[in-house]
């Protein structure tokens, strides 16, 4: 059904991978870790024009979007949430780790995502209620407790003044009750490893819609719990905590006093 959207996210890898070695000029936005590329504004606008095809009625989310509209109203009706290239960092360091990202949502609501990585040619999809899809073969979470889990956590890089603190405490936490710890530098892939059994546990105290939209759907459809750190319906208006992990390494997040002193940055 969503065939077309897929096209479109490969074709927007194709245009990452042609980007290597000529990434062309890069601007820092809010801060020195928040940069972004011609690629990341050249394939937000391809992905808008050819979806604007497909669907006239739909609105945009996207990360190289019009920062100044109302996320609210945006995702009244029918609304596309983009990130073009989710691991900037990683794409202009050619460290081969970065994501196109394609979520639909009505009236809030998620209802389809898709997320392609060029550089394995591996393609995510998830439909609501439809289960979770790697080119085509069906995905699931995997099972593992959290003293055998691989956990990744993200280092909400834009605002490290408040959340340095909070972030290097919990990956300390984790550390030492997981197998071992890692940092993907793209919260979209983090969120797909557990989706497919390659990591178990991951979280970040503050995303962005783009960076969770699809594949949160993706890890919810393969069997993982995806919510915010206090345990809520992930929201798409704002920026807010996010863990995607499977139901055993979750039930560990909640209830570990230690991590749970940290709750108020959650
Ligand atoms: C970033 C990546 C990174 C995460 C940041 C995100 P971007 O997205 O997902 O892993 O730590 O919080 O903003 O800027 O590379 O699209
Ligand atoms: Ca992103």
């Amino acid at each position: 059904m969503y065939k077309n959207i897929e096209i479109l996210a490969k074709n927007a890898g194709e245009m990452m991978l042609e980007a290597f070695g000529r990434i062309g000029s890069i601007h820092e936005k809010t801060s020195n870790s928040d940069i972004v590329t011609e690629y990341d504004i050249k394939i937000q606008d391809y992905l808008t024009k050819e979806l604007s095809k497909l669907y006239p009625d739909a609105d945009f989310l996207g990360e190289e979007g019009d920062s100044k509209r109302d996320p609210d109203e945006i995702l009244r009706g029918r609304a596309f949430i983009i990130d073009p290239i989710d691991g900037t960092t990683n794409f202009v360091r050619n460290l081969r780790t970065s994501a196109v990202s394609i979520a639909l949502a009505e009236n809030g609501e998620v209802i389809y995502g898709c997320c392609y990585i060029p550089y394995n040619d591996e393609l995510f999809t998830a439909e609501k209620g439809k289960g979770a899809f790697l080119n085509g073969i069906p995905v699931k979470c995997s099972d593992t407790p959290i003293e055998h889990s691989l956990a990744s956590v993200g280092t909400t890089p834009y605002n490290k003044e408040v959340y340095s603190e909070p972030t290097f405490g919990i990956i300390r936490i984790l550390f030492e009750k997981s197998m071992d710890i890692r940092r993907f530098g793209s919260a979209v892939i983090d969120i797909l490893n557990v989706a497919c059994g390659r990591s178990d546990i991951f979280c970040e105290l503050r995303l962005s819609p783009w960076d969770h939209a699809a594949a949160g759907i993706i890890a919810s459809e393969a069997g993982a719990i995806v919510s915010d750190m206090n345990g809520n319906k992930l929201r798409f208006n704002g920026r807010y905590s996010v863990i995607a992990a499977t139901p055993r390494c979750y039930d560990f997040f909640m209830k570990d006093a230690d991590i749970q002193k940290y709750s108020k940055w959650f």
